[in-house]
């Protein structure tokens, strides 16, 4: 049976880079889960300012894993997130050169055409947090699903607080209710 630790000293690490989000209160989990599950690949899907982002490069970092890190966004913003500038991509490029630039890549594009630059089985961490509609999530996480190495369990999804029933929906809807 495997056992988790609900607490590690990595999951108390005070985070490097805060920036806007709903995702704040996640990082500590963020530290938790790459510390245990020591993965050699990471994706994340909707980077926006970051700050899931650079938690999970910050516990790559401070865990000294060897582990590949890149955040795909097409960085013009959507729907929830609202619509932004070309500032925020420059934020966090410039940022992400700075202290990651050795083992993380930004990847400037639609969620669909980064797709052919993963090989399938391939990824150990999966981040989907982009548009939050239902019908949206479920569209991500099924292209990505094939991309998922053996560790399966290690696709995580964000849903913003005002669409818990859409997590509620998926869950049923793949028979995890
Ligand atoms: C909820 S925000 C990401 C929040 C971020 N993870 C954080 O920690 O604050 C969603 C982001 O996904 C991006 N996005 C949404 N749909 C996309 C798509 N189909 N392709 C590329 N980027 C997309 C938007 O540009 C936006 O920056």
């Amino acid at each position: 049976m495997t056992t988790f630790n609900k607490f590690s000293t990595g999951s108390l690490t005070v985070p490097k880079y805060l920036a806007t989000s709903a995702w704040l209160e996640h990082i500590p989990f963020a530290f938790w889960l790459v510390e245990m599950h020591k993965p050699r690949l990471i994706v994340e899907l909707g980077v926006y300012y970051g700050s899931s982002y650079f938690s999970f490069c910050q516990a790559v970092q401070e865990n000294n894993l060897l582990c590949t890190c890149y955040g795909v966004d097409n960085w013009t913003g959507d729907a929830h997130a609202g619509f932004y500038n070309e500032q925020v991509f420059d934020k966090v490029n410039k940022y992400n050169t700075e202290n990651y630039g050795n083992f993380s890549y930004l990847v400037k594009s639609d969620f669909d055409e980064a797709l052919n630059s993963f090989d399938d089985g391939s990824i150990d961490l999966l981040h989907i947090d982009g548009l939050h509609t239902y019908e949206s999530v479920k569209k991500d996480f099924y292209k990505w699903l094939p991309k998922l190495s053996e560790k399966k369990h290690s696709a995580f999804i964000s849903f913003g607080l005002n669409y818990k029933s859409n997590i509620l929906l998926f869950l049923s809807h793949m028979g995890m209710d």
